[in-house]
């Protein structure tokens, strides 16, 4: 396909980090400028746990909006072993909060309130299954013993699938899919069960962390994997299956957090995320198939109405900063100094 002009009904990420104070008005705005919607993750410190802080959160995140943007956070509580179970009904009544995030403690960045045993949460699991309300898995296991390429893998094996199992009409997502595995699973498994995609793992594979040297900026939770994991995710984005949908996971970290002894997992997209799922699209010979991954699977799973405006985006390369702002330092995003050939050009209301 040689297109130099897509428009498409706007999109919504439904996987992204805002973060919050000063970090929140530095990113805020590239994701209000693309999406209409996002899935906002809990991980803060400390972690959003209840529906009167995701309230808060959902209000600072309104107040840091740049004028005039048109854009609604979708709340989600991050899931404890302290969760009450009565908590699922106030989120499902809030009308503010769309899901709960299960992180398994230790696998990411401020995961360390996460679940240890999921056995122990399974009321609060079987509260969600009755209210409807989707649980969002960072489907990793964190056991030393397990290869770090094949958490993913291991995950499926000993939890998801006893959990789906256990929880047939649980809604669920599992998260930044990195696998062939996971794209199988998803496959096989009935429409309340879907999977969000990055950009970047449709673009990179582990290659990308150790090009001429270690590339810091290109470690994130899950890892990036080989090259046959990432076909498989190009084929599973772009083939039209509504199990699969966009999801960033743009996670920004200023450089000196990446850039350390210990640098801190997350890849910064939000700046040209559509931009780059095109690029992705593109490249699988798919555009006509970036509309249904980008902007309808999502709200459909999620049970939402499509958004009604449209976005333009063109064929005009451009090179993205070295850095971007962040909290009074800066981030460096995903291709930095280098070229990106789409680039949004208008939006249509409706
Ligand atoms: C995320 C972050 O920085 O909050 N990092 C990442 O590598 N994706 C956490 C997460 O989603 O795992
Ligand atoms: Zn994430």
């Amino acid at each position: 396909m040689t297109s130099t002009r897509l428009e498409i009904t706007r999109p919504d990420d439904w996987h992204l980090h805002l973060r919050d104070g000063d970090a929140l008005g530095s990113v805020i705005g590239h994701t209000a400028q693309r999406f209409a919607r996002a899935i906002v993750m809990p991980n803060l410190k400390p972690p959003v746990t209840t529906v009167a802080q995701a309230e808060d959160y959902r209000a600072r995140i309104m107040t840091a909006l740049p004028p005039g943007a048109r854009f609604q956070p979708l709340m989600t509580l991050y899931l404890t072993e302290d969760t009450p179970v009565e908590e699922i009904a106030r989120a499902k009544d809030s009308g503010s909060v769309f899901a709960v995030k299960y992180y398994p403690a230790g696998a990411t960045t401020n995961s360390q309130s996460g679940v240890r045993e999921l056995s122990r949460v399974y009321p609060v699991i079987e509260a969600m299954a009755r209210h409807q309300l989707p649980l969002l898995l960072h489907g990793e296991v964190t056991d030393a013993q397990i290869d770090i390429f094949d958490r993913e893998r291991v995950f499926i094996e000993r939890h998801l699938m006893p959990l789906r199992e256990r929880f047939p009409e649980l809604r669920m997502v599992l998260e930044h899919i990195t696998t062939r595995d996971a794209v199988d699973f998803v496959r096989a498994a009935p429409a309340n069960v879907g999977a969000t995609i990055t950009a970047h793992h449709l673009l990179l594979n582990r290659n990308a962390l150790f090009q001429g040297g270690i590339r810091p900026h290109n470690f994130c939770a899950p890892i990036l994997k080989r090259e046959t994991h990432r076909a498989a995710l190009l084929q599973a984005a772009t083939n039209g299956d509504a199990h699969f949908f966009l999801g960033t996971d743009s996670a920004p970290h200023i450089r000196a957090a990446k850039e350390s002894d210990c640098g801190c997992a997350g890849v910064y997209t939000a700046h040209a995320a559509i931009e780059l799922y095109a690029e992705a699209f593109e490249q699988a010979g798919k555009l006509d198939q970036l509309e249904a991954f980008a902007s309808f699977h999502g709200a459909d799973f999620y049970r939402l109405p499509r958004n009604q405006d449209r976005i333009v985006l063109e064929r005009t390369a451009w090179t993205v900063p070295e850095e971007y702002p962040l909290a009074g330092a800066t981030c460096k995003p995903m291709r930095a100094g280098e070229s990106i050939a789409w680039s949004v050009v208008g939006h249509t209301a409706h």
